[in-house]
């Protein structure tokens, strides 16, 4: 005995054929960019504890990860260097250093690998003895325009190796527009900006910390004077706003999952191309539930990144990029 309804919205979830043809969003290796942490030296590679299944690895074997990324069509690699204590200062210079890890490395990359996009990543944090992402004065504060000066000139160097996309992650004011200006004055037209544009002061980077070697140096301090205020919505939209007034070509919000609504504000708000990071912490939750056999790793995996297109997103940074397509592929 069956009541009369107008609407039985479960008429549209009875098939697969049906569920597909009235999907929303969907999901392809295309809206990837795969994060590395790149080694020096060569036949180099080492395990992050804090995040399983995510190796730090020298250039040679990233050269065996960027054929992945090509067979399995993701567009992009973001590489974040592993600087030796020797090399790291407290003004963090060797980070322009055009002979440095990350130049010598976008160099190889793109002779052998000229489809494969790359993003590089422009803060001084891998770089300096204390861990902040910037230039510091006797009070540990980090000194905005002095950062800002030497972001440039990081930048500079990133883009004379021929990187296809610079991202800068620091959060200090004006740094967009001087990278852009200082990018055209050199006749560097093509480099790409995404700007970390809001990026909050979360503890989900703690294993990025860890794995780059920044988090010892920076021990009990915090980034707070200059990534966002977890706690603030509109300021995101201020950041976005200001980062494409100085001539960013795309923006990300960062963390991913906990910052949802901010992703979508961006979106809506400006309608430009915008991008999520799932940072580290976020891996590492999910992949410490699926190793304990408390969650299923590929549909929970799945459902997080379908989550930020949906959000708005126009792609997503994550340490399961390649997992993700081999899925996907698989179908
Ligand atoms: C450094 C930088 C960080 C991340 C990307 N670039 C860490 C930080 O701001 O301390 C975090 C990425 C992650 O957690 O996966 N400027």
């Amino acid at each position: 005995m069956s009541q009369i309804l107008p609407h039985r919205p479960r008429r549209l979830r009875r098939t697969d054929a049906l569920r597909q043809l009235v999907t929303e969003n969907r999901l392809s290796s295309s809206d990837l960019i795969y994060p590395v942490f790149l080694l020096p030296g060569s036949g180099q590679r080492q395990a992050v504890s804090s995040m399983p299944g995510v190796e730090r690895l020298s250039l040679d074997l990233l050269f065996e990860q960027a054929e992945r990324c090509l067979k399995l069509q993701v567009p992009v690699m973001a590489l974040f260097p592993v600087i030796e204590a020797e090399k790291k200062t407290e003004d963090g210079r060797e980070a322009t250093n055009p002979d440095g890890l990350v130049p010598t490395a976008v160099q190889a990359l793109k002779a052998r690998f000229p489809e494969l996009a790359l993003l590089t990543d422009v803060a001084l944090d891998p770089f300096t003895t204390h861990g902040q992402d910037g230039v510091i004065n006797d009070q540990g504060y980090v000194l905005n325009d002095e950062t800002v000066s030497m972001l440039e000139q990081q930048a500079l160097v990133q883009a004379q190796a021929g990187v296809d996309i610079v991202a800068p992650s620091d959060m200090m004011d004006g740094r967009i527009g001087a990278i852009r200006l200082a990018l055209e004055h050199k006749g560097l037209i093509h480099t790409s900006i995404m700007a970390y544009s809001a990026k909050y002061a979360s503890g989900f980077y703690g294993p990025f910390r860890d794995a780059v070697g920044s988090g010892g140096n920076l021990g009990k301090g915090n980034k707070k004077t200059y990534q966002m205020n977890p706690a603030n919505s509109d300021e995101a939209l201020l950041e976005v706003g200001l980062d494409l007034e100085e001539g960013a070509d795309m923006v990300m919000v960062k963390p991913g999952m906990p910052y949802l609504d901010i992703l979508w504000r961006v979106k809506e708000h400006f309608g430009r191309p915008t991008f999520a990071y799932q940072v580290s912490g976020e891996y590492a939750m999910l992949k410490a539930a699926a190793l304990n056999g408390w969650l299923d790793e590929k549909s929970v995996v799945l459902e997080s990144l379908l989550a930020f297109k949906r959000a708005g997103a126009d792609g997503v940074l994550t340490y399961f990029a390649l997992d993700v397509a081999q899925w996907l592929r698989e179908g």
